[in-house]
């Protein structure tokens, strides 16, 4: 592929990439400028999430969103509630500014006090950075509320109801290419141009084991050789296995909720989509240069469905529904919700407009409506949600 040049290197990334030989695969790169605790974006709490921060996400749009997700919340944590005494829990990984953690604690305590009674929030956040603003979001907070790593929790686990929204998309992938005539390893290079100074570059690097590149070809999501161009890159997600089977660790029983952009691999790995999904935001900017500024921007790409759904049963956790996040938010009530908005009073008006505008972006397929919605559970009957009702629903098409 042609290598991309790009801006300045920071001090602290060309000692790492000098340590390391002057190269790093694209997942060691991609981990350092997200989670490193000092220079990575989410690390040092640098990415702010909302409309007026580095992006927007649903709970960040306003507590809708929220709203219309508790019903099915309860739904599955009643049954766990009546199965006996002890305390249930409401996991939230990757909580970002805490959003969605605060609004559906509101939303339950509201709504079904008896169950709230029993309900701590548990927080899974890997980034001291971003645990700092959700401590403080979460102050005044209805529920119990404590801040646990996977680790610790596999050694108490704990019973209800596990959410990671736009968290799978936040771990480190590696990135392939292919040459013509092997599978490579992308790497993050430093690259010296006697005029223009230090820069990083996208390379090809080793060719990937002969082994692991066979099992992408049998696994049947990538495109036939000859439909691929030389320099075709996409994603591998090597990070998922781990964290779903750490997640299932965390929890005795009880339901995981995955919502997040997702593609079925025959999209993903489209011959035409020939640089993979890969993406950085940062001020509501969106660009597609993994290397500009490294430890300032959010590095996002999508998930592939089969891969998630491999993982997670590789983890212990059975498929109990999916949707498409419209057609989720549909069954759950957003068309009764919208008509709601219909009423108020005259001062009222500018909320009014602004909430309808948020859920109609949750369900718009050009905005947040395309995104998927990916249950599974560990020790509970194998029923499906109340927004997807056929099990296993395949979202193709
Ligand atoms: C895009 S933000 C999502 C925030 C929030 N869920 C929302 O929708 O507004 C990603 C969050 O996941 C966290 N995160 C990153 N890697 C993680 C991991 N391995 N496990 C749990 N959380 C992680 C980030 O620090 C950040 O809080």
């Amino acid at each position: 592929m042609n290598p991309s040049p790009s801006g300045a290197v920071p001090t602290w990334l060309l000692q790492r990439l000098e340590a390391a030989g002057g190269a790093v695969p694209f997942r060691t790169y991609m981990e350092w400028v997200l989670h490193d605790p000092l220079h990575g974006a989410y690390g040092a709490g640098r990415l702010h999430i909302g409309p007026a921060g580095d992006f927007a996400t649903a709970p960040s749009l306003g507590p809708d969103f929220a709203a219309l997700l508790a019903p099915q919340l309860a739904d599955w944590l009643t049954p766990l509630a009546a199965a006996g005494p002890g305390p249930l829990a409401l996991v939230e990984t990757g909580p970002g500014e805490g959003h969605l953690a605060l609004q559906l604690a509101e939303a339950l305590a509201a709504g079904w006090p008896e169950l709230a009674e029993r309900l701590e929030l548990v927080l899974v956040e890997p980034n001291a950075g971003m645990a700092a603003r959700q401590r403080q979001l979460l102050a005044d907070c209805p529920l119990p509320c404590r801040w646990v790593s996977f680790a610790a929790l596999a050694a108490a686990p704990v019973r209800g109801v596990m959410l990671a929204h736009e968290v799978l998309d936040a771990l480190a992938v590696e990135r392939i290419t292919w040459d013509g005539a092997l599978w490579r390893q992308q790497v993050v290079a430093l690259h010296e141009d006697p005029a223009a100074g230090l820069s990083l570059r996208l390379e090809p690097g080793e060719p990937l084991e002969p082994a692991a590149a066979a099992q992408l070809e049998a696994l049947g999501l990538l495109p036939p050789s000859p439909q691929r161009p030389p320099g075709w890159c996409s994603e591998l997600h090597p990070g998922l296995a781990p964290w779903l089977e750490a997640a299932a660790m965390a929890l005795a029983a009880g339901q995981l909720l995955v919502i997040d952009y997702a593609l079925e691999a025959w999209r993903y790995y489209a011959p035409q989509r020939s640089g993979g999904t890969l993406m950085a935001y940062r001020g509501q900017q969106a660009s597609d240069d993994p290397l500009a500024d490294p430890g300032t921007w959010d590095l996002t790409s999508h998930l592939c469905i089969e891969s998630v759904n491999a993982a997670a049963a590789s983890g212990g956790w059975e498929l109990l529904g999916q949707a498409r996040q419209g057609e989720a938010l549909l069954a759950l009530g957003l068309a009764e919700r919208l008509h709601g908005l219909q009423q108020g009073s005259a001062s009222e008006l500018a909320t009014l407009l602004a909430r309808r505008e948020a859920l109609l972006r949750l369900v718009d397929p050009r905005a947040l409506g395309e995104f998927r919605w990916l249950a599974y559970g560990r020790a509970v009957p194998l029923e499906p949600p109340r927004f997807s009702r056929e099990p296993g629903l395949s979202a193709t098409g």
